[in-house]
């Protein structure tokens, strides 16, 4: 693609991103209608399935040919990856949305033939825009963002999911042990954007393709290792346990965890 061409979809998935975060805002000054998915600790409500909706009005009107995979079913059922696929998260981090009406991102990403093109992470009450892709590399709001220092895990933060600290998956514990210190933030987007921003060195998780769709585009652009706890590379369609790390931190990290790579 050409980069007149990639700009125009820049500008206009931009565009969106700000309808999307007006809409979200005026929403939240109401009652939210909350209901449980797979259990009380996994939530929806009225402002994800109404988001989810609207943007993707916006991606079939601009793109009808495109598929589009998004959180809450409004989206095609995806088989391959062929030609243009859009991928959603309208709100991630519903927990925070709901608990703290904070901490939480709209995602949108575009891959063409199984490709990362553009990825967007929009932090919603910071009013913080991470964009942009391996040809025109990565924004926070219009400012450029260099790459990340390769820290090692001694040297840094790490990110992991509740579940995965409070079971010992893996043997997790000895990661965030041998870390600097861990964090949970509760979203995949709002983890993305510390690794972006160099205040991370890794972040582990079990993440659906929304989850993960435009975290692995940015991170990717900017040299971080985006791969399974097993140092393989993600499947668009699959969830998995995903590592997005430092290259140091992942070398780091594997051996801990019984990953031989
Ligand atoms: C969730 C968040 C959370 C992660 C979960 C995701 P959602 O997304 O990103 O941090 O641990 O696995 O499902 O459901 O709030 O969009
Ligand atoms: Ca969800
Ligand atoms: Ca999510
Ligand atoms: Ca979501």
């Amino acid at each position: 693609m050409n980069e007149t061409e990639l700009h125009r979809i820049d500008r206009t998935v931009k565009q969106w991103l700000r309808t999307s975060r007006e809409f979200i805002l005026s929403k939240m000054q109401q009652n939210l209608s909350v209901s449980e998915k797979s259990s009380r600790k996994d939530l929806v409500t009225n402002v994800d399935k109404e988001n989810e909706k609207l943007i993707i009005n916006k991606i079939r009107t601009f793109s009808p040919d495109s598929q589009i995979l998004g959180e809450e079913g409004f989206g095609d059922q995806i088989r391959q990856t062929k030609g243009w696929v859009w991928v959603v998260d309208p709100i991630d981090g519903t927990m925070n949305f709901v608990k703290q009406r904070d901490h939480f991102a709209i995602m949108i990403a575009l891959y063409i033939d199984g490709q990362g093109v553009l990825g967007y992470i929009y932090d919603v009450i910071g009013n913080q825009l991470f964009s942009g892709g391996p040809d025109i590399g990565v924004f926070q709001n219009d400012e450029p963002l260099a790459a990340p220092e390769n820290v090692s895990l001694r040297d840094g933060l790490v990110c992991l999911s509740g579940p995965m600290v409070m079971h010992n998956y893996r043997n997790f514990q000895k990661v965030a042990e041998a870390s600097s210190g861990l964090r949970i933030y509760g979203s995949a987007g709002i983890e993305m954007i510390h690794l972006l921003k160099g205040e991370t060195v890794a972040y582990v998780s079990y993440l659906k393709p929304w989850d993960f769709g435009a975290g692995k585009i940015l991170t990717e652009t900017l040299g971080l290792a985006v791969t399974t706890v097993d140092g393989k590379p993600l499947d668009m369609l699959s969830s998995d346990f995903v590592m997005v790390a430092t290259v140091k931190a992942q070398q780091d990290i594997l051996p801990i965890i019984g990953s031989n790579v």
